[in-house]
This record gives structure tokens, C-alpha cells and sequence, in this order.
């Protein structure tokens, strides 16, 4: 169980409201930079980002810098009690520098440098631009590392995508040779080298994966994807150099993101590696509330599963550094938020743990890509428009939440999220192309625990295990013999652990197990995996689990019971009548092992049983339908309860005893009805 007591993450001791604010885009309109400090007051925001793309305001010519626009915009939302998320401008570099130093410029994987323009796209190598950061950055964190109003460091901006670069491949070489210690030969064993003749007699051959035949190398991949992760940390930490020295005591992040539509968590860097070296985590959330394929309380589970996700990487509050007040411009179709829709969103992120509401952005550009964003601050110029007032209601709500600041969610159960083998799972040619789907299979089990309001810390592999009661792991297909050892001192130790198909065939280099699933597992689960069957999209199964039957499909695993109890069985095909789930007790604890991919109804009975015998309670005494979710955050005193209606109709929900809603300050008895996509916020004495 997670801790109670309060973590504060930055020095503020009120939720954060604002977010990215751009003044370097009207430098010339000082009427419209007055106007944003008096609309600040009035959509009750207190924190902005700035500086994010202002490298060529702050440096428009090589060693020109031009600072005071900065200085008034600090004193300015000081002098109304804001506070400054101050970034550091690598995101985007201004023309002179990709003119002068070209070697800054990215190269993709085709080998073709990228010419200027655009943002995100530089290299994390380049000795010249990590040079050309440093130096900004240490100008920053001089001029503004005593300013009353700096909060914290927003490092560059959503840090992705790789360089190619011959700079770059020297960097993977060499970060190849740390890794396997000087040894050739150890790379081409980890890599199964004589396969298709990929045997490198020399280091100079190795380059990283092209859109040819490289991506056939699957340890490759991963290598290269591992390289890229800790490249992208390398160049942070470059960057952090001189703040951490001039400004010890200010916290630094950088924004994390998920991948949209689908909302799972970002594939492209190792969040769990990244996490260890950021003081915060925050994250841009951008659902696509209102979409036409899933319900609203759908994609909320997912937005959930995300948050409990970054909040667990660090287990502590986290913070929402950007989300849209109303739409966003990059999705497929940009629909607008929906009344009510911005506050029940913002307080979904708070619930999960989430200390501010950040958006991208304060105020619409005027030109370029994003002048159709949601920003508070409309084309209109004026606060009197139903997104400007949308955004002031969660302002006050927010004012009204201070005391939940570095309040935690403790929790009794942990699902296990892994990068490397997301990685992997999907370089793998074998089971079915477009059914993997790892992230969202987790999302799957997540739901059972969301829709039954018990919390759910969601771990990396190297998080201690030995705090929760349940630890469940679907999919994991890459387990090292660490991982594989600390699960097993896990259940040896009293832990129930939840196993699903496809999981621990490879090790750390993709290459599988040999003489079948690991013995260590096969001792642990009392049976083997013996066959993957994968499923044509039409295929189905079932499998009958306490008398009744559950639909199957996309995976089916053949089972060699060895000790473990059958618990469900096959239906049809050719192992039919055979074990499809069995449960087997270990030392002190005991595992479960689903070998099909079953449609929801069966996870959540399944679920139920565990949950009974762990006696895993939901996390308030309040009962509701579906589609209502009540998430807490705790404080040692005080229990605050967000009771959210993510449906489209009004919803009767009955609480088990009597809380103060926070807003109104009104006591809250029997039963309460909540409107469409409304949001109550109670607290509970303990
Ligand atoms: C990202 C970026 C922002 C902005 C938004 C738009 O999150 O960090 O600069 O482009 O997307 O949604
Ligand atoms: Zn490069």
C-alpha cells in the first residue's frame, strides 16, 4: 500500500491553473499583453509556461540576447500572484543557428538531413547544440533563479523521434560497447548475428535501423530504441547542467505525452527510465472527448489508466502541463468540448492525482499551424465567450481544492506496464499483426478495478512489488531472469499474481527461452504454455469459467497442467475440453495464468473472486451505476472524493454515510443525483 501522507512537488501549495503562454508572439502588441495580465485575474489562473519556443526572441542573432520582454512578462504575472513555469527553448532554434551549425539538424531514417522549420526535430547528439543549450539555459537560470515568481523548469517540449545522424551512430556505437563491454562478439550473440547473415565483424558496421532490412534485427531495435531513450535523458541532463547549479532548489520536468487516438501511453521513450531523472512528472492529456467510436466512460478509463500510470512512476502527485480548454487542431475531426465536459475533464486529471490544470494554451496565435487551437483567450480577445467562462468555473472549483495539493492514492493493487517489451511485442512477426495490442489489453484489466472505483497503482518492472496484494501482468513478453526472480520472491512472499497469454518468451535481447517456458515460471504457475494459437478476426472460442461460458477470441493458449488447478477450460477447436485458466498456490502466495483473450464480462467476474478473498475494498462507501466513477485522493486526515459522471444522462448515486461537499460546504446524505457530465467533490473526515 502506498503512502498517505502529503508529497508537496513543487512549492506551491495551491492547484496550479494556467499554462502555456506565448507573450513572444506580440511583443508588439503591448495592448494585448495587458489585456492577458487582466484576463489572467478573471479566469482565476495562477501558473504559466513560458518561453517554450522563444529561443529567437531571446537570441535573435548568435550571442544577441534580448531579455527585458522576458523580465516585464515575470514581474507582470508576479504582480497579480501568478507563478512562472520558465522552459528552456530547446524545442525549436531559431534559423541563424540550423544556417550556421548545420550538424544540429535532424536526420531520419532514410539518411536525410531535415532542413529548418518546424519544431522538435533536432538532434540530441550534436555537441554544438547541447553547447548552444547549456549556455541559454545557464543565461535563464541566472537572470531568473531568484525571481519570487519561477516555479519550476519545463525542460524543451515533449522530447520524441530519434536522429540518424552520423553523430548519432557514433553515439550508438559507443553506447554499444559500454553496454557489452567492449565485445563484438557478445552484440552478435544477443542479436542472433548469423541470422540472415547480420554477423558485424567490425563495430564501424553497426548503423542504426532504416525503413530497409536492419528492422529484421529485432535486438537491434530494441538496442537502438533503448539508446534512443537514453540518449534523449543524456541531452536533458546536458541541458540541466547549469540549473541545477545556479537554481539547486527549483524542481525540473519535461511534458510526457500519450499516443492519440487510442489513447495509451507514449511508445516512443522509456517513460520508466526518464521518470528517475525529473524531480515532477507532468503530461499533455488530449482525449478525443466526443468521438464516435467509444463511450465517454470508455476513453475516461483510459485517460485513467494513463494517470495512474505517470502518477506511479514516481508515486506522487503529478501535474497536467497542457490540455485543451476546448479543442485541439491535430486530431481527425476537432470537435469542441462539450458544456461541462472542460470541468469533469480537469477534475478527472485531479482526482487521479493530478496537482494542476495546465492548458496548451493561454491565448490563440494569431498565424501559423495552431491559430485554430483551443486556447482560454479566443481570436475574440474578450472573456465573454462559453470556453473563456468554462475555463474560470475550474478556476474557482480549483480554488476551492488547495487542501487536496500532494494528497496521494494509496493502493492494494498494481498492474505491471513495460516499454521494452511493448517494444518488443510488437517488432515481433508471429501471433497477429493488428491484434497485439498490449497498452490496450492492460487498459482491459485496468477497466475491472475502474468500473468498481478500486484504485490502481500502474508499476514498471523495477517498482517494488512486495506492497501490493494483487500484481497483475497480462502480456508481458519480455521478461528478463531479474524480472522473472522478483516476481517469484514476489509470490514466494504471500503475492497473488495474474498472468496472461503470451507472456515471458523472450528475454532482455528478444531471444527466447529455451527448453520451454522458464522453469522458474513453470514452478510458479504449476503448468507450461505449450502453443500460441492466434486467431483470425472472425475466429471465436470459448472458455467455461464457474459454469458459464465467455467468449474468446484473437489468443488461445495450449496448456501442460503440471500441479496448477484448472480453473476454466476450452470449448472448442482442438484442445478442447483442456485447461484454458488455472491457479496454482507458491510458497506463500499464489498465481493465476489466463491463457485466451476474453471478452470483458469474464475478467470481471474473475476479478471479483480475488478481490473478494483480498478483501480489496473500493476505495469510498458510495454506490452508482455505470459509467460513474468515484476516484479518492488521502490525505492522513481526510478522505476527498471525486464522484464523476462520465455518462450522458443523469445519474443516482447513494453515499454510504455523510461527507461535506467541498464546493458548496453543504452536507451531502442518502442520495444525490448528478446531471450529465457532472462532477461532486466531497470530503470525508476520517
Ligand atoms: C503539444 C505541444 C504543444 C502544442 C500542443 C497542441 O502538446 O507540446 O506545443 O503543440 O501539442 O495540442
Ligand atoms: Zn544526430
Amino acid at each position: 500500500m502506498t503512502k498517505n501522507e502529503r508529497t508537496f512537488i513543487t512549492k506551491a501549495d495551491f492547484m496550479l491553473h494556467g499554462g502555456d503562454y506565448n507573450p513572444d508572439q506580440w511583443l508588439d502588441r503591448p495592448d494585448i499583453l495587458a489585456d492577458d495580465i487582466q484576463f489572467m485575474q478573471l479566469a482565476h489562473t495562477n501558473t504559466f509556461s513560458v518561453g517554450i519556443f522563444a529561443w529567437s526572441a531571446l537570441e535573435p542573432e548568435e550571442g544577441i540576447y534580448k531579455f527585458e520582454w522576458l523580465d516585464k512578462i515575470f514581474d507582470d504575472i508576479y504582480s497579480i500572484g501568478g507563478r512562472v513555469i520558465l522552459a528552456t527553448p530547446s524545442g525549436a532554434r531559431p534559423a541563424w543557428m540550423s544556417q550556421k551549425y548545420s550538424e544540429v539538424l535532424r536526420v531520419n531514417a532514410a539518411r536525410v538531413k531535415q532542413l529548418h522549420g518546424g519544431r522538435h526535430n533536432h538532434c540530441f547528439t550534436s555537441p554544438v547544440y547541447r553547447e548552444k543549450t547549456q549556455q541559454m539555459n545557464r543565461l535563464l537560470a541566472e537572470r531568473y533563479g531568484q525571481h519570487p515568481a519561477l516555479l519550476m523548469w519545463h525542460i524543451s517540449n515533449e522530447y520524441g523521434g530519434d536522429c540518424h545522424c552520423n553523430l548519432c551512430q557514433n553515439a550508438f556505437r559507443e553506447w554499444l560497447k559500454e553496454k557489452y563491454n567492449h565485445n563484438l562478439k557478445a552484440v552478435n550473440d544477443a542479436w542472433w548475428g548469423p541470422f540472415w547473415s547480420h554477423t558485424y565483424s567490425d563495430w564501424s558496421q553497426i548503423e542504426s535501423p532504416s525503413p530497409n532490412g536492419e528492422r529484421m534485427v529485432h535486438g537491434l531495435k530494441l538496442d537502438w530504441r533503448r539508446f534512443v531513450t537514453d540518449q534523449t535523458i543524456d541531452f536533458f541532463k546536458n541541458e540541466i547542467v547549469p540549473l541545477r547549479e545556479v537554481t539547486p532548489n527549483v524542481p525540473v520536468t519535461t511534458n510526457f505525452m500519450a499516443d492519440t487516438f487510442d489513447l495509451i501511453p507514449f511508445q516512443g521513450l522509456d517513460y520508466s527510465k526518464f521518470a528517475k531523472h525529473l524531480d515532477v512528472v507532468c503530461w499533455d492529456a488530449y482525449p478525443a472527448w466526443h468521438n464516435d467510436w467509444e463511450s465517454t466512460a470508455d476513453l475516461a478509463m483510459k485517460v485513467g489508466f494513463i494517470n495512474d500510470l505517470y502518477r506511479s512512476l514516481k508515486q506522487q502527485p503529478f501535474l497536467t502541463m497542457e490540455m485543451t480548454p476546448s479543442l485541439v487542431n491535430w486530431h481527425k475531426v476537432n470537435k469542441a468540448k462539450r458544456p461541462g465536459m472542460h470541468l469533469l475533464s480537469s477534475m478527472q486529471m485531479v482526482a487521479h492525482g493530478s496537482d494542476s490544470i495546465l492548458y496548451f494554451q493561454w491565448r490563440k496565435s494569431r498565424g501559423s499551424s495552431e491559430k485554430f487551437h483551443g486556447a482560454v483567450v479566443d481570436h475574440d480577445n474578450s472573456p465573454n465567450n462559453r470556453v473563456f467562462q468554462e475555463v474560470a468555473k475550474v478556476g474557482k472549483t480549483l480554488e476551492k481544492l488547495a487542501e487536496v495539493v500532494g494528497t496521494n492514492r494509496p493502493s492494494d493493487v498494481a498492474i505491471l506496464y513495460d516499454w521494452d517489451s511493448n517494444w518488443a511485442i510488437n517488432d515481433a512477426q508471429g501471433f497477429g499483426s493488428d491484434t497485439k495490442r498490449y497498452p490496450q489489453t492492460l487498459q482491459q484489466h485496468y477497466r475491472t478495478f475502474w468500473e468498481k472505483d478500486i484504485p490502481v497503482d500502474v508499476i514498471t518492472k523495477e517498482q517494488d512489488f512486495s506492497k501490493y496484494k494483487l500484481l497483475i501482468v497480462p502480456m508481458l513478453y519480455l521478461m528478463s531472469e531479474q524480472t522473472i526472480s522478483r516476481l517469484k520472491s514476489y509470490v514466494s512472499g504471500g503475492g497473488r499474481l495474474v498472468m496472461t497469454y503470451i507472456s515471458g518468451l523472450v528475454n532482455e535481447h528478444d531471444l527466447t527461452y529455451l527448453g520451454g517456458w522458464h522453469q522458474d515460471l513453470q514452478e510458479m504457475f504449476g503448468m507450461k504454455p505449450v502453443e500460441t494459437d492466434t486467431y483470425y478476426p472472425n475466429d471465436r472460442n470459448a472458455v467455461r469459467f464457474r459454469d458459464k461460458s465467455y467468449e474468446l477470441k484473437d489468443y488461445a493458449t495450449v496448456i501442460e497442467v503440471n500441479g496448477a488447478e484448472v480453473e476454466g477450460i476450452y470449448q472448442d477447436d482442438f484442445y478442447a475440453d483442456t485447461p484454458a485458466i488455472t491457479s496454482h498456490q507458491y510458497g506463500e502466495g499464489k498465481t493465476y495464468y489466463i491463457g485466451g483473450r476474453l471478452e470483458y464480462r469474464f475478467q470481471s467476474v474473475f476479478y471479483q473472486e480475488i478481490i473478494k478473498e483480498l478483501a480489496l475494498e473500493p476505495t469510498s462507501d458510495i454506490t452508482h451505476g455505470k459509467g460513474v466513477s468515484v476516484q479518492v485522493r488521502r490525505a492522513p486526515e481526510k478522505d476527498y472524493i471525486f464522484i464523476i459522471n462520465f455518462t450522458e444522462q443523469s445519474q443516482s448515486v447513494t453515499l454510504g454515510s455523510t461527507v461535506k461537499d467541498v464546493i458548496t460546504g453543504e452536507e451531502l446524505t442518502g442520495h444525490l443525483t448528478l446531471d450529465k457530465y457532472e462532477v461532486r467533490i466531497a470530503e470525508k473526515q476520517k
